[in-house]
């Protein structure tokens, strides 16, 4: 049978980067001792009180179809908070509903680029985006994210990969699987670059509630110059626990809105009206889930930090937000991805392949912070013994 061509470039960029989460499960399922430190699954269940709101609505016959943008009283809510965090109007006409992060990002790179287009992204990235990228059938640029530099993307390191066809620059700060924030400078000179060379941004903000102490957040919604061409995507999955809900949105300039709702209801034929009442009612204040992620996560990178860093070569980063940090575990003569089976296979401890966030991680492997303390601790120990045997493995293979 003949089938379209997106199957194709996507058949290698779904599900298959997962390989190492869904064998961990499988073996949790069959009874193995499993530390699953793989997705970036939240660590507490969503908020009771959001719950009871969307089963209430749901049993007052809040079940209804809606409409392409979104229920009124969620619009209102993201439009008082986005005016609030760009200290300029967000009205609701900029403003569409989406089943999270990932869906809002995929209409928007769809309604954006086409095959022959370019669009520039920092490498490693969130693992989804190179199927997102590449469903339009546009094409991946990755900008080199380095170690040494806090693994920040610059305007500078953007400029040298633009090209006639640039039409899109994919931003995520702060960073999945890096952790790295980017300062209101550097997004500032994006911008910039933006309008210089006639390009959108498109910015994935989805971990902007998980911010260590003392680091600031910066959006490109917050600068007035190329208002027009920033599109703003996130969701409650992180900030309020709340993944499985698939509640996010899309902002971006009125004209942009307009045209991207037609692909909206295409897609969608509207959200779910219970979902849109939980989602306002958790916008109205700060997420105190969110709040008590944040203090948790910061402890336990920085807790890998002093137990792993430079123990047996291992190299552990400190992200500056969100729930990961990242091992360099060069040392043990292992690609990521090969030391992450071992790591899975010997000792029970599930951590994601570098591989999976693009080439400039072969030799990484990310860590989730999201599993609690005893566990997290025990964690630890199994990586660092394990990397002492890869070590001294190692060794006697080079001599
Ligand atoms: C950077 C990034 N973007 C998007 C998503 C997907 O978010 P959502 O659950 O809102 O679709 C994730 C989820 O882990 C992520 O890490």
């Amino acid at each position: 049978m003949r089938y379209a061509s997106i199957t194709k470039r996507l058949a290698e960029l779904g599900g298959e980067k997962w390989r190492l989460y869904s064998q961990a499960r499988q073996m949790a399922e069959d009874g193995h001792d499993i530390i699953e430190m793989t997705i970036g699954e939240p660590d507490v269940p969503t908020p009771p009180e959001l719950v009871s709101v969307a089963s209430e609505a749901m049993a007052h016959g809040r079940t209804k179809y809606s409409n392409g943008n979104g229920e009124p009283e969620v619009l209102r809510a993201l439009s008082n908070r986005y005016t609030k965090s760009a200290g300029r109007n967000i009205s609701v006409d900029q403003i569409l509903c989406f089943p999270g992060t990932q869906t809002a990002l995929y209409a928007t790179l769809m309604a954006l680029t086409e095959t022959g287009d370019e669009v520039l992204v920092g490498d490693p990235m969130y693992a989804t985006y190179a199927g997102l990228i590449s469903a339009s059938g546009a094409s991946m640029i990755p900008v080199p994210l380095l170690p040494d530099n806090g693994f920040q993307i610059t305007a500078e390191d953007i400029a040298k990969k633009l090209t006639p066809q640039s039409r899109v620059i994919l931003l995520n700060s702060p960073h999945n699987p890096t952790g790295a924030v980017l300062s209101n400078k550097q997004v500032k000179e994006i911008v910039e670059l933006a309008v210089e060379h006639d390009l959108w941004i498109v910015s994935d903000e989805v971990y902007d509630e998980m911010l260590f102490e003392g680091v600031d957040f910066a959006s490109p919604l917050g600068f007035l110059k190329g208002a027009d061409r920033i599109v703003v995507v996130s969701s409650i999955s992180k900030s309020h626990a709340a993944p499985g809900f698939r509640s996010g949105w899309s902002i971006g300039s009125k004209e942009f809105t307009k045209r991207l709702l037609p692909l909206a209801e295409t897609m969608l034929f509207g959200n779910q009206p219970f979902i849109a009442d939980m989602t306002a009612i958790a916008l109205m204040k700060p997420s105190k889930v969110a709040a008590d992620m944040r203090q948790r996560f910061e402890m336990r990178a920085k807790l890998i930090y002093a137990r792993l860093n430079g123990f047996a070569g291992l190299k552990v980063s400190q992200p500056e937000a969100g729930m990961f940090v990242l091992i360099d575990v060069s040392s043990t003569g292992l690609s990521g991805e090969a030391y992450a089976f071992d790591l899975l296979l010997k000792t029970g401890v599930a951590v994601m392949p570098g591989s999976a966030f693009g080439v400039a991680l072969d030799n990484w492997v990310r860590v989730a912070l999201s599993v609690e303390d005893s566990l997290f601790d025990t964690a630890c120990q199994r990586i660092l013994d394990h990397a002492l045997i890869c070590g001294q493995a190692s060794l006697k293979t080079k001599g």
